[in-house]
Order: C-alpha cells, then structure tokens, then sequence
C-alpha cells in the first residue's frame, strides 16, 4: 500500500495491491476523481487523463468528475453532499484547502469558497488489499445552524465509455441474499432503504457494476463497493450520456429521505464509511477480498482468544424445539443432552423474561420470569457452565411491548408522534435509541445482566421497522442519531466485554452488513433454516461475508423445518449446518438415541474440519441459482486443504450427465490427497475437476482434501 502526493499535478494516488484509485485538484481547486481500477505505472501515466478532464472536447470544463459531489456548476447527477445555510443558501463550492497523509491514511480537507464549512475526506487504506474505505467528515464553523439535507458517505467513479451492469443482494425476510442483475443503461438505479434500521433484510448496502455483464465467478474485472451502515442507506448508481461519452458514478451513504442532519455551530457530523474495491478476476475474487478484510481487518478481537481468527463454538439453542414454552426444568434437561452431541455454548432464546410466555408481553423488563425459573438465571448458567459449556441468551435492547412495566413507567420512551395512534408490530414498539438516556438506560441493564448471569454470548435481536417518525422526527436527526447510539452500545459491550461472543440477529439477517461486523462475532444469516433454501440464501450470504459468521437459532435444524414444512434427512441437514457456525436446533429430549449419537458424530466431524472450514474462502463451483444442486469449496485461506459441499435437490434423469466440478484458488503444484485416498494435483483438480455423482432428492455430500509434503 502506498498513498502519494505530487504537488506538481496535485495528484493524489492510493495504491492498494492490484487495485490503484487516483484523484487531483483541479485548476478551480475542485477534487476531479481521475482512476480506479487496475494499477497505473507512473505519475506520467496521469497526464493525459488530467488534461483531458480539465477541459472537454467543446472547451467547457469537466463538472463530472467530482470526487465528492456538491452540486458544481452544470454537474447535474445526485449531489454526495446538499446543505442549507443559515442565510438560506443551498449552493456549495467545495475547494481544496489542505491534506495530510497518515501511514495507511489520507486526509484531504476541503472548504466551502465562501461559507465557514469543511469537509474532510478521509480514505484509509488496508495494507495491500484491493480495498479502500471513504468517509466524510463535515463541520459546520457558521455562526448559526447548518443543515445538512443530504450528507453521504463518497462519491466514486468508473471507467468511462462502458456499459454497466450492476448485482445487488436483495430479499425478505427468510429469504435474504438473493442475487439480481440489471443492465444500468443511461439513467439512475436507486437502492435505498426506509425502514430505520435493518437494511439488510430488504437490500443489503452493497453494489458491484462489470462491463457489459461480462465478468464471471472467475473472470473479469469486477468494480465492488459497500456501506458500513446499517440504518436506511441510499446508494446511487447513474450513468449520463453526454457528448457521446458514458460516464457512470456511485454516489452513497445515509438515506437523505429519512435523515437530515441539523449541525449546530462548530458541530461535525461523520459519515459511516463506503468502502470501494476491485477484482481483476471475477466475482470470486471479489468475495476473497472482502473476506481478507473481514478475517484481517474489521472483526472484533477479543482480548483473550483472537476472536477474527478463532473458530465459533457449536451451539445449542432452545428457539426451534419450544420458542416461548420454556421452564426451568426443560431448560435443565437439555444440558446433559446438549453436552452429549458435543455442543460447547448453550443459548436460551428468546421467552426467559418476566410473564415472556407469547410475543405479547415481556419486552422491556429485563428480568427472568421467577415463576417459571424459580432459581434464576445464573442457576441455569452455572449449570452449564459445570457441564463445561459456555453460557448465552437472547435479548431484543431496542424493543418495549405496550403490556411491560417497563412501558407502563415510561409511555413517553417509543417512537411515536403525538396525534397517531402507535402501530404495532409482533406486538411491540420501538424504543426511541436516538435518546442518549434510553441509550445509557440499556447500557447499564445490559452491563448488569451480563455481568449477574455470567453469560460468555449475548444475542442480540431487533424484530421490528419503524412507523410514525414521518417528516416530524426528520429535522431531528432521529434515523442518525439512532443508529450512532446502537453502535455506541455495540462498541461499549466490545470494550467493556472483549471475550463476550456478541451475535447479531434482526429477524434473521436484517442488519447483515459491514456496519455491524466490527461489533459481532456471529450473524444470523436468516430465520429459515431448510437446508434446501439454504442451499440459495448461503450462496448470496457467503459472496459478501465469512461463513464462520453464518448462525441463526439451529442451522442443523428441526425437520420439518418450520418455515415450509419441508422433511430433510439429518446427513443433509448436518452437512448444511457444517457450512456456516454451526447450532443446533434439534428438540434432543425428543431425539432418540440413535439421532442423539448421529448428531455426537456429526459434531465431532465438524469440529475436526472446523479450523480449517472457518479460516476458508469459499468458491461457489455450481450454483443454486442455475442449477438444482449446489457444489461449494471451502479452501483454507494458505491453500492446504480444502472442503468440497455438494448439495443437490429435485434432480432428474439427465442430471446424471453433470460437468466435471473444476476446483480454484489451489496451489498448483502441491499434491492433494482426499479422505478417500484419491490423489491428485492442485493443476489437475483446477483444469480437469472432479466428478460427482449427485442424484435425486437430499442428496448431500463432503469430501476434504489435503496437501501432501
Ligand atoms: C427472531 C430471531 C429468531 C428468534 C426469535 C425469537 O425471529 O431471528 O432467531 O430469536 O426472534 O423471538
């Protein structure tokens, strides 16, 4: 990684392994953006782009290429940045004003030519990763208020002349991730959110645009970019077409439809940042990338164990066998049995709360239900704790249902306006997190319940999207505000809890994103767990996320699943759950002695593979979107072993003529032995594959190879 400053052409270059982005000050003093994409050789190389964006063809001066769009002159595509001033005026003219660089970061600081308002840029770098971050840093020095109608994070351009086509993940709920395409043509795609918070279980913050839809899992250039956010996000992908040149741009960041940004004097707002990257070798790579940036950059720590690079646990969960129908002594029974098939943390979900046995009360009084569990939490806690389990629960921080005591006291905590009657949903309303003393409020009975029941894992859920906060609770900033105090408590419990497993779940995967991983350690990936959707929700979920991370209540999960009813057979439904952290949700007081000893030797087979499967990229070698099966390869990140995972469903007759399932990202030249005994080479298992026999319905298959010296 290198970030340079020539002051002669005023350029500025970040280069990031294979990936190069570049930017100058123009002669107005304005940031033209002038390259991203594969690497340049020398400043030299920048002179005819610099000239050419100076002034256009027909003399007129280049207003498309702002490195952070204010609206200049004649630039006529969605503006990165609007404000209203105190006298006003709504027109900006950012120039630069200074920079500094800062090993793996650049600053560069602009001004507003008349108005006492700056924007600092900031672009940090990750070593040689092909990935940077951008973020905005506006401060308002008027003597009065400034708002901020619009503030996103970056504005980033691409190569010119080029038709785009744009993948985005998408879905709802149970069936999150899915992968769409569109031709971007001339014009603008909006993906946007509106819902508060959890973006993700409608569109995930993200976007990858290739030429003219040519770029494959393995080929082409892919040009990628993500919001760490997870509130309502706007990311906007337009192309114009003026004087016979295509020139497209991203411009993203907090959802200016429901946030603006009051700055009172001498206030900053931070933007959360967008991160950009490139792949010089299709959509697989892209995920690689992004999966060196989770693993080596973004994911928590811990303090005792290093928790980015540290295997998950394997759960057992109470969710699936009895949702709200839970006692002490059911809670009790399932320990020796969750110990036996080899589980390691045990979680109670959600219903331990005070009169918690419906979805109708109990939120907000964080206590347990003393008729129910009449010794308490850390009765049940210290139990698993001496089977040798860890210990963890659920909890919903943002959430209040109108019949709680907490509710009764505080009717004024909800967000609500004044004259509507409060709409509910899964009977509950959402506190207003955008009051720091609700905030602190949670944190302190947080602090305390965690510290009481010795928990070692923490879930964290949010099950409902907001209603009566319309233009009222605009000007307050209340959609902002909200998400910077969530992140507040996230940050605290990390600082406060380092060894704390922290898992994110909003009705499955909604809050799925970038803006939530620093803080968690495990996702959940969706509430439907049938291992034959999975096959397609795991596919979207593991391009954009490391599938160490991929939980939910019981990933080797009941059958039949309760989602669509479907009855799977356990092999399939193990080797699903070995694919991501695995829990299990099977009802065991149920479970006979020889599913109790299938799910003890599944367990134990995972947990062997498990160093390697969870320090892995993840190739998608055939998709469940073309196909009905699905065949994935979990290689570890130094290229010694790998995993094969065929999955395949509803197959017919002439699925028997299948290709030869060619492997990637192996080392060529080492030799690969299977648990079977074949042996092959890394060439021969890339060029000429491996062939496998899927038939039928469930069927299921692993197989792993390892390098031999
Ligand atoms: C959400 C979660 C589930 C479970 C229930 C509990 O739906 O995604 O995993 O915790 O809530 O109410």
């Amino acid at each position: 990684m290198k970030i340079t400053f020539n002051p002669d052409l005023k350029l500025f270059r970040l280069a990031c392994g294979e990936m190069e982005y570049g930017f100058a000050v123009n002669n107005d003093g304005q940031l033209m953006n002038l390259h991203w994409g594969a690497p340049m050789l020398s400043d030299r190389d920048y002179s005819l782009l610099l000239s050419d964006r100076a002034v256009m063809a027909n003399g007129s001066r280049d207003c498309n290429s702002g490195e952070y769009r204010f609206g200049a002159p004649f630039d006529y595509a969605a503006p990165a940045i609007r404000v209203r001033f105190p006298d006003g005026a709504e027109t900006l003219r950012l120039v630069y004003k200074s920079h500094e660089i800062d090993e793996d970061t650049l600053t560069v600081t602009l001004a507003d030519s008349f108005y006492p308002l700056e924007v600092r840029l900031v672009y940090k770098t990750f070593a040689d990763l092909p990935l940077i971050s951008r973020s905005a840093v506006i401060t308002n020095n008027c003597s009065g208020e400034v708002i901020l109608r619009s503030a996103m994070s970056a504005t980033v351009q691409l190569p010119r002349g080029v038709e785009w086509r744009l993948t985005h993940y998408a879905g709802e709920w149970g069936a999150e991730y899915e992968r769409q395409q569109s031709r971007l043509g001339q014009g603008r795609i909006v993906l946007e959110t509106s819902y508060l918070t959890d973006a993700a279980a409608h569109i995930v913050p993200f976007f990858a645009l290739d030429e003219e839809g040519r770029s494959t899992e393995t080929d082409g250039e892919v040009y990628f970019g993500a919001l760490q956010y997870s509130g309502d996000f706007k990311i906007i992908v337009e192309s114009q077409h003026t004087q016979l040149l295509k020139r497209a741009s991203v411009t993203a960041g907090v959802n200016d439809f429901t946030s603006e940004i009051p700055l009172a004097s001498g206030e900053s707002f931070e933007t959360p940042s967008l991160i950009v990257g490139f792949s010089n070798s299709g959509f697989g790579h892209m995920s690689e990338i992004l999966y060196d940036w989770q693993f080596d950059h973004i994911l928590p720590r811990g303090k005792k164990t290093d928790k980015a690079h540290a295997v998950r646990p394997v759960i057992y969960n109470t969710w699936y066998p009895y949702e709200f129908d839970i006692d002490e002594k059911k809670l009790i029974d399932f320990i020796p049995k969750a110990k036996y098939i080899g589980a390691e943390l045990y979680v109670i979900d959600d219903g331990w709360m005070k009169g918690r046995s419906n979805d109708k009360r109990g939120l907000g009084d964080w206590f347990i239900d003393e008729e129910r569990f009449p010794h308490g939490l850390r009765y049940i806690s210290d139990k698993a704790h001496e089977a040798g389990m860890m210990f963890g629960i659920w909890v919903e921080p943002e959430m209040v249902n109108p019949d709680s005591d907490l509710y009764r006291a505080h009717p004024d905590w909800v967000l609500s306006e004044p004259n509507r009657e409060r709409s509910l949903m899964r009977t509950q309303l959402i506190l207003d997190m955008s009051r720091d003393d609700i905030t602190d409020w949670t944190i302190d009975w947080l602090d305390r319940l965690i510290e009481d029941a010795k928990l070692d894992y923490l879930k964290w859920d949010m099950n409902r999207e907001a209603s009566e906060i319309g233009l009222y609770q605009l000007e307050r900033g209340v959609a902002v505000k909200y998400m910077k105090n969530i992140e507040r408590i996230w940050k605290h419990l990390n600082e406060k809890f380092p060894d704390l497993l922290l898992e994110n779940c909003a009705s499955g995967g909604g809050r799925a994103d970038y803006g939530m991983l620093p803080y968690a350690d495990r996702v959940n990936r969706s509430d439907n767990a049938d291992p034959i959707d999975v096959m397609l929700l795991h596919e979207g979920y593991s391009t954009l996320f490391v599938p160490k991370l991929a939980g939910g209540a019981g990933n080797v999960s009941p059958s039949p699943n309760y989602v669509n009813r479907r009855v799977v057979p356990l092999e399939y439904r193990v080797n699903s759950g070995m694919t991501g952290s695995m829990s299990v949700g099977v009802n065991l007081l149920k479970s006979d002695q020889t599913e109790l000893d299938a799910l003890r030797d599944a367990v134990s087979r995972f947990k062997q593979l498990r160093p390697a499967l969870q320090d892995a990229y993840v190739y998608r070698i055939a998709s469940a979107n073309e196909h009905p099966y699905s065949v994935l390869q979990y290689t570890k990140r130094d290229r010694s072993q790998f995993t094969l995972f065929a999955f395949a469903h509803g197959m017919h007759q002439w699925d028997k003529q299948l290709p030869r399932f060619r492997m990637r990202g192996l080392d060529p030249n080492a030799v690969y032995v299977s648990e079977s005994g074949n042996r092959l080479s890394g060439a021969a298992l890339m060029n000429s594959g491996i062939s496998l026999n899927m038939f039928g319905d469930y069927y299921s298959h692993t197989e792993t190879w390892r390098v031999i010296d």
